[in-house]
């Protein structure tokens, strides 16, 4: 083994979980059919994940583009995560997983507000794994909040401006509370980060797969997790 070549469990996983309605139309299936049919692989993923010893799991859920959908399907993506949130908040909470949404929560439609907010409630004891569910989630939004936030603070003479640092910088973000990410797995083929989580990947692993988001099976997860480890990090080093 190389000096740098990981052996060890990525800490921080993040997955833009992609190709739901291209699964439904290849089955003939409707754009909700696809996404009920992605609820299969979070359970499936967070369970390996848990097993691994992974820390963070975080799932790109709804982001701000996703706003410009169907109403139909947005009710329809919504309606999913309530359900997800309200049968698995109890298994969540016995096999130690920490639950929280990450995003602009306030446009996020009352029931998963509330669901949401009950979940991490009760979950907020947690200390194996959390599961972030980014939702209304987008980096530009995000960094742009964070710098509003600090202008605000110097603006009122409570911050020197001298003293924004990184580490300032990334506890204002909303998620200040993440380590940097690990891994981040792209599925459906598509090689973009698409708006996630552009400050806390700066020197993530990227892996794109073709597999689209409803087949994407424990296999398919732990040859992710073999890929990074066979890669050698250096954070800009030589
Ligand atoms: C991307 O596929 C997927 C989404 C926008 C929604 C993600 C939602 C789920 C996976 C539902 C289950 C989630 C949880 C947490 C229970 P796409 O619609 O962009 O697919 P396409 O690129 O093939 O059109």
């Amino acid at each position: 083994m190389t000096q740098n070549t990981i052996a060890q469990t990525p800490k921080h996983v993040a997955i833009i979980m992609d190709g739901n309605g291209r699964w439904a139309a290849a089955k003939g299936q409707s754009r909700s059919d696809g996404h009920a049919a992605g609820a299969g692989p979070v359970r499936s993923v967070l369970k390996t994940a848990h097993r691994l010893g992974v820390r963070y799991l975080t799932l790109y859920a709804f982001s701000t583009e996703n706003w410009g959908r169907s109403s139909e399907e947005i009710d329809n993506i919504f309606s999913l995560l309530d359900q997800y949130i309200d049968k698995e908040t109890a298994e969540l909470l016995s096999s130690g997983v920490r639950l929280r949404g990450v995003g602009n929560l306030d446009k996020l439609p009352p029931s998963t507000r509330q669901a949401l907010a009950e979940a991490e409630k009760v979950t907020a004891q947690n200390q194996d794994l959390t599961l972030s569910l980014a939702l209304s989630y987008g980096s530009r939004a995000e960094l742009t909040q964070a710098a509003r936030d600090l202008a605000r603070k110097a603006q009122a003479g409570e911050l020197d401006p001298e003293a924004i640092n990184e580490d300032l910088f990334g506890q204002s973000l909303w998620t200040s509370y993440l380590p940097e990410v690990d891994l981040l797995i792209r599925t459906g083929g598509d090689k973009r980060i698409s708006n996630f989580l552009l400050w806390s990947l700066a020197y993530a692993e990227l892996y794109f797969t073709e597999t689209l988001w409803p087949d994407f099976g424990e296999a398919d997860f732990l040859a992710a997790i073999a890929d990074f480890q066979s890669r050698q990090r250096r954070y800009g080093r030589a």
